[in-house]
């Protein structure tokens, strides 16, 4: 059965789906089956992995609004063990149609489950948004990781998640987990990276992750040659970074 990682954060540019595509790279290089969703309407997840949007037939719109099976739309990337479903802007419209649908808040939970047997993580990229799209990754997800810039504001809107975070295990999914907090964009150059972090391990303590990822170009230029950093470079600060907190992740999953 794959355990289920949703990496949230209803802030937007903060890494959410740089830690999904390198976290799932890297899961599935240390032989894990790894299916990444992608459930944000903007699909960076998919086009950072060079997969041309127009061309898709049928994506995660399909799926949420009940007319694509889901193990159909799911393609394979240029990686060993590394599954995408992907996703077009229609996504966005979707969302809109689904808020009248009667069972609309685990639709993405119920799809997952169809394949649950074939991977060993399943890392949903979700939307800079508290909204249904993000919620059906919270009630599909065993485990949710918040990753947060080092920048002035890292924590503002932090509270509200862990509210919506608390209101989905009440209602839908009691064995919802904070599985960590990671810490991206340092910039060890300036202190105010280090106060940021300072103040997330004082607010989160021994939930943040002990690798922090660094802000490193050849993170930000990866998605453009539609491949993650460790493919890209390997040798990367960022890719290095990735791999250990991909290990990070497989301990805290161990269990
Ligand atoms: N460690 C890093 N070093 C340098 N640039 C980075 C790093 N991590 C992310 N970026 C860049 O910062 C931008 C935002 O990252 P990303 O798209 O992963 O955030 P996001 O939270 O998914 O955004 P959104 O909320 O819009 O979905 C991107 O241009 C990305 O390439
Ligand atoms: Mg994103």
């Amino acid at each position: 059965m794959a355990k289920v990682i949703c990496i949230t954060n209803q802030k937007g540019g903060v890494g959410k789906t740089t830690t999904s595509v390198n976290l799932a790279y890297f899961l599935a290089k240390d032989k894990f089956r790894v299916l990444l969703v992608d459930v944000d309407p903007q699909g960076n997840a998919s086009s950072g992995l060079g997969l041309e949007k127009t061309g898709l037939e049928t994506s995660m719109t399909e799926v949420m609004l009940g007319v694509s099976k889901f193990s159909d739309i799911i393609v394979r990337t240029a990686f060993k063990n590394f599954d995408l479903a992907p996703t077009t802007p229609q996504l966005a419209n979707a969302e809109v149609e689904m808020a009248g649908m009667k069972q609309k808040f685990a639709v993405l939970k119920k799809a997952i489950a169809t394949v649950a047997d074939d991977y060993d993580y399943v890392i949903i990229d979700s939307p800079p948004s508290l909204s249904l799209l993000t919620v059906n990754g919270m009630i599909a997800a065993d485990y949710l990781i918040l990753p947060v810039q080092t920048e002035f504001y890292a924590l503002e809107g932090v509270a509200q998640l862990l509210e919506s975070m608390a209101m989905v295990k009440k209602a839908m999914n009691p064995d919802l987990k904070l599985l960590g907090v990671l810490a991206t964009m340092y910039d060890k150059r300036t202190s105010l990276s280090a106060e940021v972090l300072a103040e997330v391990r004082k607010y989160f303590k021994e939930k943040v992750f002990r690798t922090s990822i660094p802000r490193n170009v050849r993170v930000a230029e990866a998605p453009s040659h539609g491949v993650p950093v460790g493919a890209y470079d390997k040798f990367s600060k960022g890719a290095k970074a990735y791999k250990e907190f991909a290990r990070e992740v497989e301990e805290r999953t161990e269990q």
